[in-house]
């Protein structure tokens, strides 16, 4: 065998898996996009005449007491479900029957965090309250 033999092999090596490699680069690639896909945030602009009490509203729950409004993610922290319905003030999940108060904190399993509280932010320009969820 001589050198430039050697040389010859080595690149044809490095040629083979960098051809194979590709397929696994996009895979990867792939894996990313959908990872920023279940990321994307939704933008919920709160109503202005929001009425006392408890709203549900797309994926937030609005809690209006007097000039003090909280937003709370309706999804269940137990397994994600959607909680839509209230009863004796408490939040209640649909799927296994978690409870939470009007704060967000749990009161009855198999949920043990609060529900996640949204920071309220205010469009400059319209002057509308808004959350990301
Ligand atoms: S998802 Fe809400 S209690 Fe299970």
């Amino acid at each position: 065998m001589n050198k430039t033999e050697k040389i010859t092999r080595r690149s044809l090596l490095r040629k083979i898996a960098g051809i194979i490699s590709l397929p696994m680069i996009a895979f990867w690639m792939k894996g990313i996009d959908r990872t920023k896909a279940t990321s994307a945030r939704t933008k919920i602009t709160l109503p202005n005449d929001l009425s006392e009490g408890i709203t549900f509203l797309d994926k937030v729950i609005i809690r209006k007491n007097g000039k003090n409004v909280k937003v709370f993610s309706s999804s269940c922290t137990h397994l994600g479900c959607k909680i839509n319905s209230e009863a004796e003030d408490e939040l209640i999940c649909p799927c296994h029957g978690s409870k939470f108060s009007f704060d967000g904190n749990p009161i009855v399993g198999p949920a043990v965090k609060p529900l996640k509280q949204l920071e309220l932010h205010k469009d400059k320009k319209s002057g509308e309250v808004i959350v990301y969820v």
